[in-house]
């Protein structure tokens, strides 16, 4: 059997502001394996982005443990967490995240440029190909859609071909249709490359294209459906 790719061990996360403590999520365990597409669902502040922060090593439990290709996120030393969160982690976010002054192609390819990635430019075409925007090659992110930037960042989310994919509302923003390319690109992303998904969202498609729904409430998982 596959290790899982990503997993959660009895993950809790206590966030503390102002003296005041607030747990947001509580001995969580969930285990996710390539190529599969999970949809979190659940009412504002249950903890999905907690838990994706988490999932995606951007923050850590308070107790509990992530493994990420078998390693404790927490075990990690900055060097080792950089490296995850650029080859290893592509993240898609409600509010896109493009940088203005670069053009689409350019904001696809800088991640590989961060990771001085050979190829770079070529990579980034390709995945520009596949969210089927390469004639706004050139064009900057105020001269494109909503659905076309949200597009451009899943091309830049994917083109350093990560093994996991975190998206949080991905289709917060869209149309109907724009959400349902957009799903239909992050569906592929497990299909063809074999990413590991694991998107929040609010949206019944969104859930329902997904291998498996996981239902949150207060902090804690409390249903789970495959498909
Ligand atoms: N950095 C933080 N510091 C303190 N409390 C936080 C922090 N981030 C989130 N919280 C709290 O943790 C709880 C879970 O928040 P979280 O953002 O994970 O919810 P969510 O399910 O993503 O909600 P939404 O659907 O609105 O995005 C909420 O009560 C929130 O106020
Ligand atoms: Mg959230």
């Amino acid at each position: 059997m596959n290790l899982p790719r990503l997993e959660l061990r009895r993950a809790s996360k206590v966030y503390q502001t102002n003296g005041q403590k607030l747990e947001a999520l509580h001995e969580v365990s969930l285990a996710l394996e390539a190529g599969s597409v999970t949809a979190l669902v659940g009412r504002s502040g249950c903890g999905k982005t907690t838990l994706l922060n988490l999932a995606g090593a951007m923050d850590f439990p308070t107790s509990g443990e992530v493994f990420i290709g078998g390693r404790a996120t927490a075990s990690l030393n900055e060097n080792e967490l950089t490296a995850l969160r650029r080859q290893r982690i592509g993240f898609v976010f409600q509010f896109f995240q493009l940088l203005p002054a670069l053009t689409t192609l350019e904001n696809v390819e800088l991640p590989l440029l961060l990771a001085a990635t050979k190829r770079a430019r070529e990579a980034a075409r390709e995945r520009l190909e596949w969210v089927g925007l390469s004639e706004k090659a050139d064009s900057y992110p105020y001269q494109l859609s909503g659905g076309q930037m949200q597009r451009v960042a899943i091309a830049r989310a994917l083109v350093h071909s990560p093994e996991i994919v975190i998206a949080d509302e991905p289709t917060g923003n869209l149309d109907d249709a724009s959400g349902d390319q957009v799903l239909g690109l992050l569906r592929d992303a497990a299909d063809r490359f074999g990413a590991t998904v694991l998107v929040a969202t609010h949206s019944a498609e969104a859930a329902a294209m997904a291998s498996m729904r996981v239902q949150m409430r207060d902090g804690r998982i409390c249903a789970v459906e495959r498909a």
